[in-house]
């Protein structure tokens, strides 16, 4: 007999109706999985701390026909997650994928970096995923729902930078921790969690890279000498792998950091 996948393997990537919630939804990453993730019959809940954009994202998702809510809150708090989550429940009544895409950085040289800023840093990439995990994972485990997280890490969570990264390269090495032990805390409840491991794509975070800042540029340069396919990463390199990450492609994957970065961390 052969199998559903091996008859229909498009099935595997099937995520018509599910709901999904998704921070930093202004961002990059976050956009760009909206509209992914709405070109692809997914419910969205999107959140971020600016509401004008995040309305800009809202229209956007509804030209390609998706129903779509947004709450202009950041994962800064408890309170903010459960607030994302309960909009998301009263809306479409269950979550399935969490995608956290907000996100910050902070860079100085650590003989300069102030302690609030290093702190920004951690809180925004490392207290928002463990916020968020915390909130709908919970949720999940109650109401028994096999769901799927995305993190996002970097290449910065492996390997060290010249330019001041000591709270990103910090926080990112955090991020793939934190991925690895809730994969394992919550393996028996089929909840599976991965995060997206990039090099630099284009972002308002890395805008100073590809304009005529001179640090950026020496420092975007010092990236593209190391990446193998010779260029920087554009947001829709991340998208296959994000869809992959949250459809039933990826049920037997879990605590997996995905590089997708033109080959850096293979040299
Ligand atoms: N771009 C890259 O080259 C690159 C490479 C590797 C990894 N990443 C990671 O990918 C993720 C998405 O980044 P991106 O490039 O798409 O960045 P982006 O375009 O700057 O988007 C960041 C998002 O996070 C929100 N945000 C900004 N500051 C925040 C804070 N202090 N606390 C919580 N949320 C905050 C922003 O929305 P509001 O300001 O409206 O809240 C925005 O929606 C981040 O985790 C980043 O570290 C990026």
């Amino acid at each position: 007999m052969i199998s559903e996948p091996l008859r229909n393997p498009l099935s595997l990537f099937d995520v018509k109706g599910k709901s999904a919630l998704i921070t930093g939804a202004t961002g990059a990453f976050g956009r760009a999985t909206a509209l992914m993730l709405a070109s692809s019959g997914v419910k969205l809940t999107l959140a971020s701390g600016t509401e004008s954009e995040l309305e800009e994202v809202a229209k956007e998702v509804q030209s390609l026909g998706a129903q779509v809510v947004t709450i202009a809150k950041r994962p800064d708090s408890l309170e903010d997650a459960r607030a994302m989550l309960d909009l998301a429940l009263e809306t479409y009544g269950r979550v399935d994928q969490l995608v956290v895409g907000s996100g910050y950085n902070k860079a100085g040289f650590i003989q300069d970096l102030a302690e609030d800023d290093w702190q920004a840093v951690m809180d925004a990439n490392v207290k928002g995923p463990w916020t968020m995990a915390k909130v709908v994972g919970s949720y999940w485990i109650e109401s028994k729902i096999k769901g799927k997280v995305v993190l996002m890490s970097s290449v910065r969570g492996r390997h060290g930078n010249v330019s001041g990264y000591t709270g990103y390269c910090t926080s990112k090495g955090a991020t793939d921790a934190l991925t690895r032990v809730l994969a394992t805390e919550w393996a028996k409840h089929g909840i599976t969690v991965n995060a997206i491991a990039p090099t630099v794509f284009r972002s308002k975070l890395t805008a100073w890279m590809f304009g005529d800042d001179e640090i950026g540029q020496a420092t975007a340069k010092r990236s593209l000498g190391r990446i193998p396919l010779g260029r920087l990463g554009e947001v829709e390199d991340l998208m296959g792998m994000t869809l992959y990450l949250l459809s039933p492609a990826s049920d037997f994957c879990t605590g997996q950091i995905m590089y997708v970065d033109g080959g850096y961390t293979a040299g």
